[in-house]
């Protein structure tokens, strides 16, 4: 299974409609994808249409040692299931400081799901978190969809240092790749 997270730091990048587009294409080429909720706002599971209350089963249960498999629905769309946002993973942090090893938790869950899908892709929260720190220790492969104004680029430095960081701290090559978004050719700071 390959798996992609799709990060950056800042908001309203297009991280949540990039992962879609992908595992739409992607199911399109007949891949098995599996979407991870990671950002506990939860814009990509109500996508799917799945609300927050009562507390779905999805990703924070992957941090207490619940499988893939077991977590993972069906999305009405072919070839694409869905690990949905819980609101509980806000706490995460505060249980981070007194458990060690959570950084490592959506790895574990995804080494157990290995053959059940040809894609893992993961919807990263916009901020330096937890939750993001576990993308980018599970991922092979990083996507950053960025704007390409000035400030958003600004940005963007953060997110390569975020990931170089992990990089060191994990041992092993984290490719990046930077993808433009919501480019605008009619105003100038776009270009
Ligand atoms: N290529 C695009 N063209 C137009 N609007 C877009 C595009 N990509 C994202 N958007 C819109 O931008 C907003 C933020 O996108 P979203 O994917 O939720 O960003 P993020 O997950 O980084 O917060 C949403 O309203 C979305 O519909
Ligand atoms: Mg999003």
């Amino acid at each position: 299974m390959r798996i992609w997270a799709i990060a950056n730091q800042k908001g309203g990048v297009g991280k949540t409609t990039s992962a879609l587009c992908l595992a739409r294409c992607l199911a399109d080429l007949g891949q098995r994808v599996l979407l991870v909720d990671l950002d506990p706002h939860g814009s990509l599971s109500r996508a799917f249409g799945i609300a927050a209350e009562p507390p779905p089963q999805g990703t924070f249960d992957l941090f207490n040692g619940e499988s893939i498999a077991r977590v993972a629905r069906a999305t009405g769309q072919a070839d694409i299931q869905l690990v949905a946002a819980q609101a509980a993973m806000a706490t995460l942090e505060r249980r981070s400081a007194t458990q060690p090893g959570l950084g490592l938790a959506l790895h574990r869950a995804l080494i157990g799901a290995d053959g059940d899908h040809d894609f893992a892709l993961l919807d990263c929260p916009p901020t330096l978190s937890l939750l993001l720190v576990n993308a980018l220790a599970a991922c092979d492969r990083l996507l950053v969809p960025t704007q390409t104004d000035p400030l958003a680029l600004h940005g963007l430095e953060g997110m390569l240092r975020t990931a170089a960081m992990v990089e060191r701290s994990r041992g092993r090559a984290l490719l990046r790749q930077i993808l433009p978004t919501l480019y605008d050719r009619r105003t100038r700071t776009s270009s």
